[in-house]
């Protein structure tokens, strides 16, 4: 854990115009400063900086915060990575709290291997580019293999020399713990006790984690022997966890943020060529089957993965079923097939970038699609395993979390199935509720449609919470004038923040982050302290951070020319502080009436029993006249 006064250091010596202007060009404008946005592809720059505020708002996104939260949406980074990414550009020395002597251990423990690692790395690379043998056997085989003296460099690429302790006994040498090698899986121990060299005789692919250390190597063989393994890869340790790993993800990550797309191959040689060929948003699973977690770090990066295969049936059937996965986590799957005998590897070495480019805009299905179509050949005309098919198509479908997206495949499925679309969407239906029975949260189900008005339907769930509107107001309020007081008549200055919260204490907010918001506002006031604006932009949660950017980075508040441009003077609300304030807090109340009104309307229709009929009258009189006197009360301040 980073202390909380290097935290507050790191926050002083922050220009958040200084670290946005690294990533984009700013120019000034009044008193912010626009740009292009990084996150969207524009044209006109919607993208803004407040140097006063210490906020961005990208307005094409939606994106905003603070300086920490631009490195976490632009580079990934997880809050403490953002942290010390500014403590090294402004030089200021991270403390972290140790909390137990075993997290420090730990993480000695790391770093040990880390280290071990990468003297290995260097040792393979020098060996490869240094030694006779590396350059006679390694070095030969990458260039007949066609990778560059740039790749070779870039990728680290190495050599392990053909003796049985060539590497372990440098390394020993030099001072490095027996402990480590082995943990490394670099050595290997003998029933004597000494150690051997793993990858002897192998040229190496040292495997990157997504900051650029290296973690792991694959060693590829030689020899053409069949009883020879062609790959050995180094085993899992406390640095290297092959499920959350992706080869090439380090020097892939900016093109595929760039491209809006990852492409995903097998091997290393795919990566290698594809990468040298100038595509550079592509990565490996590395010959085993694709894991959630990995699809989870592809999804950092971009929503569309392209999964590139080599035209070998039996594998492609096998993997089928495993990709519904990337379905479930929300990401778009596209699938691309190469010629009988080819892999990305050596279609892009036979016909250059181009062909490459080509065949993928020529060859590229949707997954749903593609699936459909490849286990529909394999059926036949049996209409059994025809109807086999239908099922495990549509349980793919009830897989993606997007409704909208969803009711588009059922549209194309019934095209390509030849099936009526209501009997897909029915059973669509069914197996969602299957699932919501299982626990998971029930989907919206899908209604039939007619012709072309698929969808309209599903976007209603996107309208939002009733009385969203109502709490955001008074979040608005209390960030912009929390802290400030007010004169009640002439009679008492009070706080407006404290005022409100009290007021609104019986008051229950719908809107999640409304309601955390409120209750950080309320638990600081306790403490004694008004939170204000900067507060709640440097808040940990992104989720407060996102709400406070939205309501405080309007067009409206960021831009000087506004207020002319749209012939407004002055914000009237300020003028009239009061009206505002009791305005929001009792348009709130009113709304949060209404809701109960209703609750009660509905129950009144279904009791039967006459006696709980008139409770329930009682109560839905008495809440009336609340609401009688709530909105002439409204009337009343409002039209002052
Ligand atoms: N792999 C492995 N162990 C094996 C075979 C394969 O770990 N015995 C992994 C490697 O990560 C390899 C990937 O699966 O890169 C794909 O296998 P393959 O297509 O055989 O390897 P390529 O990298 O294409 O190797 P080459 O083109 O040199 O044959
Ligand atoms: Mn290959």
């Amino acid at each position: 854990m980073i202390n909380k006064s290097t935290i507050d250091r790191i926050m002083e010596a922050t220009d958040i115009v200084e670290v946005i202007g690294e990533f984009v060009q700013l120019k000034k404008r009044g008193a912010n400063y626009v740009g292009l946005s990084p996150f969207a592809n524009e044209r006109t720059p919607s993208f803004t900086v407040s140097p006063a505020k210490g906020i961005f708002k990208d307005f094409s996104s939606g994106k905003g915060g603070s300086a920490v939260t631009f490195l976490m949406e632009l580079e990934k980074f997880t809050y403490p990575e953002a942290l010390k990414w500014l403590a090294k550009k402004y030089s200021i020395e991270v403390e972290e709290t140790v909390e137990t002597i075993e997290n420090k251990e730990e993480e000695n423990h790391r770093e040990s291997l880390m280290i071990v690692t990468a003297f290995a790395a260097k040792f393979f690379h020098e060996s490869l580019l240094e030694t006779p043998e590396g350059t006679s056997i390694g070095l030969s085989y990458f260039k007949e293999r066609g990778f560059s003296a740039d790749t070779i460099k870039k990728f680290e690429l190495g050599y392990s020399p053909d003796q049985w302790e060539a590497f372990s006994a440098t390394a020993i040498k030099e001072g490095y713990q027996q402990q480590f090698l082995e943990e490394s899986g670099l050595s290997v121990k003998r029933e004597n006790g000494t150690l051997y060299d793993r990858y002897r005789g192998r040229v190496i692919f040292p495997i990157h984690n997504f900051t650029g250390r290296i973690i792991a190597f694959g060693g590829r063989t030689l020899k053409t022997d069949k009883n020879v393994p062609k790959y050995v890869n180094s085993p899992e340790s406390e640095i290297y966890h092959k499920s959350n790993v992706l080869y090439g993800l380090y020097f892939a990550k900016k093109a595929i943020r760039e491209e809006d797309n990852c492409y995903l191959v097998e091997g290393y040689a795919d990566v290698l060529s594809v990468h040298q060929a100038g595509i550079e948003n592509v990565v490996a699973s590395s010959g085993t089957s694709l894991t959630v977690e990995q699809i989870r770090l592809i999804g950092r990066f971009t929503k569309n993965i392209t999964i590139l295969y080599d035209g070998d049936a039996a594998g492609i059937k096998a993997s089928l079923r495993g990709l519904d996965m990337i379905l479930e986590e929300g990401l778009n799957v596209k699938v691309v097939l190469f010629p009988d005998g080819h892999d990305p590897d050596s279609y892009v070495r036979n016909f250059g970038t181009n062909g490459f480019k080509k065949h993928i805009a020529d060859n590229k299905k949707d997954f749903i699609l593609f699936k459909a179509d490849t286990l529909l050949k394999e059926a036949g005309t049996d209409p059994l395993k025809k109807a086999e098919v239908i099922r495990e198509i549509v349980e793919s479908i009830a897989k993606i979390p997007d409704s909208i997206k969803a009711s588009v495949f059922i549209k194309e499925c019934s095209y390509l199935l030849k099936i009526d679309e209501r009997a897909l969407i029915s059973e669509l239906n069914k197996m969602r509720l299957a699932k919501a029975k299982k626990g998971s949260p029930p989907p919206t189900a899908l209604a039939p449609s007619n012709e072309d008005e698929i969808g309209f339907e599903q976007l209603e769930s996107e309208k939002t919470l009733e009385g969203e509107s109502q709490e955001k107001e008074i979040i608005r309020l209390l960030l912009l004038y929390g802290n400030k007081v007010i004169d009640w008549d002439g009679l008492a200055n009070t706080y407006i923040g404290p005022f409100m919260v009290a007021e609104l204490s019986d008051v229950e907010f719908d809107y999640p982050p409304a309601k955390t918001f409120v209750e950080i506002y309320r638990r600081e006031v306790e403490n004694g302290v008004l939170p204000d604006e900067q507060y709640f932009i440097h808040y940990l949660e992104k989720e407060i951070v996102d709400l406070t950017v939205n309501l405080i980075a309007t067009k409206y508040t960021l831009s000087e020319n506004w207020y002319e441009m749209h012939k407004i003077l002055v914000p009237d609300e300020q003028v009239n502080m009061k009206a505002t304030i009791l305005g929001a807090i009792f348009h709130l109340k009113k709304q949060k009436v209404g809701k109960i009104l209703e609750g009660l309307r509905t129950e009144l229709q279904k009791t039967p029993d006459e006696a709980d009929q008139e409770i329930l009258l009682n109560q839905y009189m008495h809440m009336k006249k609340v609401e009688k006197t709530i909105s002439e009360f409204l009337g009343s301040v409002i039209l002052k």
